[in-house]
């Protein structure tokens, strides 16, 4: 199943997303996809990555006038920048010149297209906003979870999606997730453990050994999206 995490900054989409990858990533093969450019998906989750699609693309520009099949080389090279362990994660990263993200994009959702049906998993933290569907990055995905906290303008951006995704005629199902509690189709506990994790920049996933409720919360998303059958 292809889920993608949205919702507005700061409502736990990222935490969310690894929380979830690493739940998910014992029952099959799993690709978390940190398509925030300002995220940080990779050090919630405790990995290193060397290499981002940004990355990749900007060897591109270097070399454009010596690349002929540049769709080619491009997927070839992404290969390098999947980092594999218990799951794999590719992060997109940030832009380093003027102009080219339009072009990072094409490539990504081209990229992304092709990679995905190689897992049985793929988790998607998502740029805040609704750039990411208006763009159509992500049309592929079967789920869209939208991240909401008490604030009414997390609730105001989950519903400008959820119009979007209707107006676009996205197939994805949504659900909201609530969290630190907030309502919403599942909740998320706020959790010590978490807070703790990231203050002392251990990976977040640790939480989910130390805070049972949140292990739960995040089992109960799992199943309740059809991620992993009751
Ligand atoms: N369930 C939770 N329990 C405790 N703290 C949380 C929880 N979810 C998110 N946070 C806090 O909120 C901050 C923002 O979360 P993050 O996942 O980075 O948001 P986003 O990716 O949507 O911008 C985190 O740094 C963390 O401190
Ligand atoms: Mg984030």
């Amino acid at each position: 199943m292809k889920v993608a995490v949205t919702g507005k900054g700061g409502t736990g989409k990222t935490v969310i997303s690894a929380l979830l990858t690493k739940f998910i990533s014992r029952y099959g093969d799993t690709l978390a996809v940190d398509a925030d450019p300002d995220s940080n998906l990779a050090d919630v989750l405790g990995v290193e990555v060397e290499k981002t699609v940004a990355d990749v693309v900007d060897e591109l520009y270097m070399k454009k006038y010596e690349i002929r099949d540049k769709d080619r080389w491009f997927e070839a090279r992404i290969n390098e920048v999947i980092h594999e362990n218990e799951f794999d994660l590719l992060v997109m990263g940030k832009k380093e010149r003027e102009g080219c993200y339009c072009y990072i994009n094409s490539l990504l959702k081209k990229i992304m297209q092709k990679i995905v049906d190689f897992y049985d998993n793929v988790i998607i933290d998502c740029e805040a906003g609704i750039e990411i569907l208006s763009r159509r990055t992500i049309d592929f995905v079967d789920v869209i979870l939208v991240v909401v906290n008490r604030s009414k303008l997390s609730r105001d951006t989950a519903k400008r999606i959820e119009e979007l995704v209707k107006e676009l005629g996205i197939k994805a199902k949504i659900f909201v997730i609530g969290n630190k509690s907030a309502e919403g189709d599942f909740k998320v506990p706020y959790s010590e453990a978490v807070e703790r994790c990231l203050e002392e920049g251990i990976p977040v996933v640790k939480a989910l050994e130390e805070d049972e409720n949140l292990r739960r919360a995040i089992e109960n998303i799992a199943k309740g999206i059809g991620m992993v059958v009751q």
